[in-house]
């Protein structure tokens, strides 16, 4: 190799697509690409899907999977990607945990004063994500948000643990934090304010619904003839169509 193909530290630069981390050496680098190299996909008990026998309503067969997945033992299975937009159309994404699901469609909770809910405000549409590795199942949802009744968010509230509501109470979520010093004052604060009255909400505490417009049930295969089903609203009912893998 060219001494021009080396950095000024004699790093070879990492290929196109995978940039190497600072103060990584040439030799750390081409381990870190070997390992992934090493690493395995779908190699759980993957499921059939016999999309010929999938319901009318897609919201039925995210019931069926779903349960599959809890019964199947998948980690977390409760455990969703949400991406939003900025007002620039920059999108950003986190985990969230799913906290219900009905006909209408599905149920987070989260801060009213978070970065995702600001950009909801703003953007009122989201993606959501389901991987369920150990089944090789994913599930892609597409469609509007709206913040629920002060009396549903209330009722999440409720029912969350009271370290969970404690949190919270905080109503700081993604803010910059200084110094975990003023957390613990905070938190503190939250926790003695919930002991004097036990029935308070925390005011920014809200619940989304997720009013889903695209659905897509994804089953891996090891032989690659993933089978994919998109359900597209229309009008009052649902179109299905199958996708190439
Ligand atoms: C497994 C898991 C579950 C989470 N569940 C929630 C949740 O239900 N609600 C929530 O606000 N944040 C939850 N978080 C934290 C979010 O990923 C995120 O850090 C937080 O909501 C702030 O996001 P934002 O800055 O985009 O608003 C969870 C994180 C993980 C890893």
């Amino acid at each position: 190799m060219s001494a021009s193909a080396r950095d000024e530290d004699g790093a070879v630069p990492a290929p196109p697509g995978l940039a190497s981390a600072p103060n990584a050496t040439a030799g750390a680098a081409a381990e870190a690409r070997q390992l992934l190299r090493t690493l395995k996909v779908f190699e759980g008990a993957l499921k059939a899907f016999d999309i010929q026998a999938a319901p009318q309503d897609p919201m039925r067969l995210f019931d069926d999977w779903f349960r599959d997945a809890v019964r199947e033992r998948n980690v977390e299975p409760h455990a969703m990607t949400l991406a939003s937009v900025d007002a620039q159309g920059c999108p950003s994404v986190r985990t969230l945990i799913l906290k219900d699901y009905d006909a209408s469609g599905l149920y987070f909770a989260s801060s009213a004063r978070s970065r995702k809910a600001s950009e909801l405000a703003q953007r009122p549409r989201v993606a959501l994500n389901f991987y369920w590795r150990e089944s090789g199942r994913q599930i892609r949802i597409g469609g509007a948000v709206l913040r629920c009744s002060a009396q549903q968010s209330a009722a999440d509230f409720a029912a969350r643990s009271a370290d969970a509501r404690a949190e919270a109470m905080l109503g700081r979520q993604s803010q910059p934090l200084q110094r975990w010093q003023d957390w613990e004052d905070a938190i503190g604060v939250a926790r003695r304010q919930l002991q004097d009255e036990p029935d308070c909400v925390a005011p920014d505490w809200a619940l989304y619904l997720v009013r889903p417009d695209e659905i897509e049930f994804w089953q891996a295969d090891r032989s690659r003839r993933h089978e994919r089903l998109q359900y597209l609203r229309e009008n009052d009912g649902w179109v299905r169509q199958m996708l190439w893998p």
